[in-house]
């Protein structure tokens, strides 16, 4: 292994992170260019020959091929460049796109999810004396936190191009400190506006109050009533095709190293856990579909104070999707059940913003084996298999060909992704230079043929 310089590599992520390349807003257009002109310049500095801009009429995403080795394995890593909005920014202790180091942990948007992991692949290439045999691909994107729209349309168009022997993705975490992980299955998405009008337009509520329909209490009514107080998601058909993780799944949640106590009082950090009771939390998280709210809009929301009606009301709102569940299915399911459940004087509708399927991963390819051998060599534990309520929408379309898709990361489950003060531990950084620097030096000498 090659000795690690972390106050050049600190620097330079240092500056990666610098860019504000917030996918979902039209505004950071220029950054998520910024932050591709980045890596691309950086899988230059690599060595890839090849360095291009795909689909680049938007955030353009980033494709490398390394160094050309005859006869060996080639490797695919995935990552994204883009971050969810800081917002709110007064619950930074600095600011999200000032980088900052606090008792040897970064600060930053994007520190963990997903920048500071792709620049640990990157930088991975030289860990080791000397370059692994390995047939690099990067495909690193800018849309994955708005749905991977222009991707996905790549992949269905240039199937060939990410074949692989052997994807790589890190854009997760340990199960618990010291407890790397592989991932079996990520849970699907399903994002949707619902919006209800009740009138032509707002009315004055002393005038009208008393006989005329209000958008926002009809939309609260409705939304009440797509989930059940005990947490049951109260959409027909929604729970038919979850299949319950086998005995055997269960008793290896069982042992991992996670109390749901814990996880209430450090993790979330609020006074009661939800959901359904006859569940275990982690069978909740990983296992089951969500319904959750994520911001209403409509009426008066400014300072002080207002008196209307308002006449339209919006909801965005998201299902989690567990294996089996399939993303159209369950968009025509939520649509029916609005349909359904709004009144006739009220107008409803459902406008689905993006989603994705859900993902299965079998974790028994040699190629598993050869990165807990890595994360044994250099943590001292190997991986756990476990499941992630997370989503990445293209891993479904990289398995297709055939290839393991290996779900890791170096991130830990406190690094409050998409929310403020977003962090990286540091050590976890130089170990998992040190991890997949091993990784690909075993895959270029071993194989996974
Ligand atoms: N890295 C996350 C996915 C993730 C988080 C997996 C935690 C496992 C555990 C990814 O960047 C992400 O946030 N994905 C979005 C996808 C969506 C916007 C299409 C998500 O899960 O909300
Ligand atoms: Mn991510
Ligand atoms: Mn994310």
């Amino acid at each position: 292994m090659n000795a690690i310089d972390t106050d050049r590599l600190l620097r330079e992520l240092t500056e990666f992170l610098r860019i504000p390349s917030v996918s979902t807003s039209a505004s950071h257009n220029a950054d998520c260019r910024a932050a591709a002109e980045w890596v691309a310049g950086e899988l230059r500095r690599l060595g890839c020959r090849e360095v291009q801009f795909l689909a680049s009429d938007t955030h353009p995403v980033v494709w490398g091929v390394g160094p050309d080795v005859p006869g060996a394995p080639t490797l695919l890593v995935y990552g994204h460049y883009d971050v969810q909005p800081p917002e709110p920014l007064d619950e930074w202790t600095t600011p999200p796109f000032e980088p900052t180091v606090r008792d040897g942990k970064l600060f930053a948007r994007g520190a963990a999810d997903d920048k500071g992991q792709v620049f640990c692949l990157l930088k991975a290439m030289q860990a080791t004396a000397n370059r692994p045999p390995v047939n690099f691909r990067f495909l690193i994107e800018g849309e994955e936190e708005y749905g991977s729209r222009v991707l996905f349309e790549l992949l269905r168009r240039e199937p060939e191009r990410t074949r692989a022997d052997a994807v790589l993705i890190a854009d997760m975490a340990y199960v618990a400190p010291r407890w790397p992980a592989v991932y079996t299955t990520l849970r699907g998405l399903c994002y949707a506006e619902i919006s209800v009008r009740t009138a032509k337009s707002d009315l004055h509520s002393g005038e009208f109050g008393g006989a005329a329909p209000n958008a926002h209490e009809e939309l609260a009514r409705l939304l009440s009533r797509l989930k059940t107080p005990d947490g049951k998601v109260h959409i027909p058909g929604l729970y038919a095709p979850v299949k319950r993780p086998s005995k055997d799944e269960l008793a290896t949640w069982k042992r991992l190293p996670f109390k749901e106590g814990e996880f209430l009082k450090h993790r979330v950090q609020a006074k009661a856990l939800t959901g359904l009771k006859a569940y275990t939390v982690l069978e909740r998280l990983w296992a089951l579909p969500t319904f959750e709210i994520h911001g209403i809009t409509g009426g008066f929301t400014g300072d002080g104070a207002k008196t209307v009606i308002p006449a339209e009301a919006t909801a965005k709102v998201s299902l989690r999707l567990v294996p089996n569940q399939k993303l159209k299915a369950v968009e025509r399911q939520l649509a029916a059940t609005v349909r359904r459940l709004a009144p006739k004087h009220v107008q409803a509708s459902v406008k689905f913003l993006h989603g994705a399927d859900p993902a299965t991963v079998k974790v028994t390819h040699q190629a598993f084996k050869l990165l807990d051998q890595a994360f044994r060599e250099v943590v001292g534990r190997g991986t756990v298999p476990a499941r992630a309520g997370g989503s990445i929408p293209v891993v479904p379309a990289l398995g297709k060909g055939g290839a393991p898709v290996i779900l890791t990361g170096i991130g830990l489950p406190d690094d409050r992704l998409h929310a403020p003060n977003e962090k990286l531990d540091l050590k976890q950084l130089w170990d998992g230079i040190r991890v997949f620097g091993r990784f690909y030096e075993l895959l270029g000498s071993r194989g996974v043929s």
